[in-house]
């Protein structure tokens, strides 16, 4: 099953570099696959081999079943997984071999990727400690505090933080790199709803301001199409783009009026039943 709705992927006339993923912040998969070896001397292809695109400055949200290869295929974007040799993997026109400049991951694993006996701030200057001088750090962690909502926090430590400030201070930390490509993995699924939507919000807010591209991971249907510009699901085993949805829902986005849109109602029935049908599929 492979479900294409209208939008810049199916539109008419050539695609421009950008929107094929060509320009700077842009991904451009072409024959990607991802094999691991078994332990008995052979390999298990679990991912592709898929052809995708993501635009620069586009918000993707990427959903499918456990084990289908969502967080393998962001690896393999992040330049963190070296795929299959005939697959290519381009990020801003430059092939992928390594994790690219201005490419940041923030993982779910908010409470191991802090350092314990840093404050916020400084646990947010890390990120540019090798690159920008003292004056500069302070400004522009002071800068990533205040876009995530966590001013009053700068001096706390990790573990006086909840788990949502914690989360907060991880994408500060990335936010703060001034990245062109934001590649999240589940990284709100240990919160509770309210935290969960507040950051949500608190991500909206930021890729407004910077126009980041982000490849955020999810199993949360709901906040897949809340965010995103499109949605792409994976299912198969090897993982295979099953639907890849282009989310018209105008922004700035809102926790209660674009949920109750008619488009938010009929992509979210339509990403429901394609989980549903691959579930069914893989059982
Ligand atoms: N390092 C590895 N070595 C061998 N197999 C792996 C490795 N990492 C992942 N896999 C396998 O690749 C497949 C895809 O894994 P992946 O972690 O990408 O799934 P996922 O969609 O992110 O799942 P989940 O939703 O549970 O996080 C799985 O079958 C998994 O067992
Ligand atoms: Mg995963």
């Amino acid at each position: 099953m492979s479900t294409s709705t209208t939008g810049w992927l199916s539109r008419g006339g050539a695609p421009t570099a950008a929107a094929k993923g060509g320009g700077a912040g842009g991904f451009v998969c072409e024959n990607v696959s991802l094999s691991f070896p078994t332990g008995t001397g052979h390999t298990r292809l679990v991912l592709g081999p898929l052809d995708l695109s993501i635009a620069p400055g586009q918000f993707v949200s990427l959903i499918g079943g456990s084990g289908v290869g969502k967080t393998s295929l962001l690896r393999v974007l992040g330049g963190l997984h070296r795929p299959d040799p005939t697959s290519h993997v381009s990020y801003g026109g430059q092939g992928v071999s390594g994790p690219p400049a201005g490419v940041v991951t923030v993982f779910q694993d908010y409470a191991s990727s802090l350092l314990p006996w840093r404050t916020a701030q400084q646990n947010i200057e890390l990120g540019i400690e090798q690159t920008c001088d003292k004056k500069e750090r302070r400004e522009r962690a002071r800068e990533a505090l205040e876009m995530i909502g966590l001013t009053r926090y700068a001096s706390s430590y990790p573990w006086q933080l909840s788990g949502g400030q914690q989360q907060r201070v991880q994408i500060a930390r990335a936010v703060v790199t001034r990245p062109t490509a934001l590649m999240m993995d589940e990284p709100f699924g240990a919160l509770d709803a309210m935290t969960k939507a507040s950051l949500q919000d608190s991500l909206l807010r930021i890729h407004a301001e910077t126009r980041t591209t982000v490849v955020f991971v999810t199993h949360d249907i709901d906040e897949a199409v809340y965010l995103g510009d499109r949605v792409i699901m994976l299912a198969g085993s090897p993982g295979a783009v099953a639907v890849d949805a282009e989310i018209t829902l105008p922004r700035p986005r809102h926790q209660v009026t674009t949920k109750e849109a008619p488009e938010y109602l009929r992509i979210r029935h339509l990403l429901y039943s394609a989980l549903r049908e691959s579930h069914e599929n893989a059982s």
